[in-house]
């Protein structure tokens, strides 16, 4: 008999847990967007799919934060309506988790993760060099779910244009052969490339892992 988890008794940290350890892997968008003001934010999200073909879509979700904030990449996304969406190998991986943190708002993450800016060509927010794979995004909309701690936000953005690195294109097949770092649970990563998984401790606000009891209503 299969344990029975009731998202109704159990916490945010819990339900975190139970999703985020078992809907693995996931790949991450590593996202750059652009205030009104011309601030720049890049910040990654592993709650992401490819959405559509015709036309192009892909779509990512920022969750509130602990006390109901918005993260900044929702917020500029909400002004401009525009982002970038860069994939994310093995050597990317430490530059996407300093930018993963909470700092200060004067505080440049593009700087701090030591990324190198590439001028987009359909939209504003810059494109990662780094990056084998970027689609420069118009956002198509907004699906909100909840208002919470943990409530989400569905970006769904059209494609415009995407930019592969030449060793993943072929005349045969188009794009291919890209390995990818995916998102476990916990602090755990597959390594598509080296085929195993390896850990990196988050920055400090992001959510923690928490322990729990399963929930025993399986005499329900
Ligand atoms: C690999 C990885 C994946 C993440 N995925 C998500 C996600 O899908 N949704 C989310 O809200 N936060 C996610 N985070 C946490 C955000 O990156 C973090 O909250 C960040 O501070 C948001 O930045 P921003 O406020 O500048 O947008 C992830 C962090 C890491 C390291």
């Amino acid at each position: 008999m299969s344990a029975r988890f009731d998202p109704q008794q159990m916490s945010p940290g819990q339900i975190y847990d139970l999703l985020a350890n078992l809907i693995v892997p996931r790949p991450i968008a590593f996202v750059s967007t652009m205030s009104n003001a011309g601030a720049r934010n890049v910040a990654p999200f592993s709650y992401f799919m490819l959405g559509g073909i015709a036309p192009p879509s892909l779509c990512f979700s920022p969750v509130r934060g602990r006390n109901g904030e918005r993260k900044e990449t929702l917020v500029n996304i909400e002004e401009t309506r525009e982002f970038v969406v860069n994939l994310v190998d093995r050597n990317m991986v430490e530059g996407m988790n300093v930018a993963a943190g909470e700092y200060p708002g004067e505080v440049d993450k593009w700087e701090l993760s030591g990324f190198t800016e590439v001028e987009s060509e359909r939209v504003r927010p810059a494109r990662v060099l780094e990056s084998p794979a970027s689609f420069e995004c118009r956002l198509h909309q907004i699906v909100s779910h909840g208002d919470g701690p943990g409530s989400t936000a569905y970006v769904i953005g059209e494609v415009l244009l995407a930019h592969v690195r030449p060793d993943l294109v072929s005349a045969a097949q188009g794009a291919g052969g890209f390995l990818p770092v995916a998102r476990l649970g916990g602090q755990d990563y597959f390594d598509l490339a080296a085929c195993g998984t390896f850990s990196l401790q988050c920055p400090p606000a992001v959510m923690p892992p928490q322990t729990y009891e399963a929930v025993d209503n399986s005499d329900e």
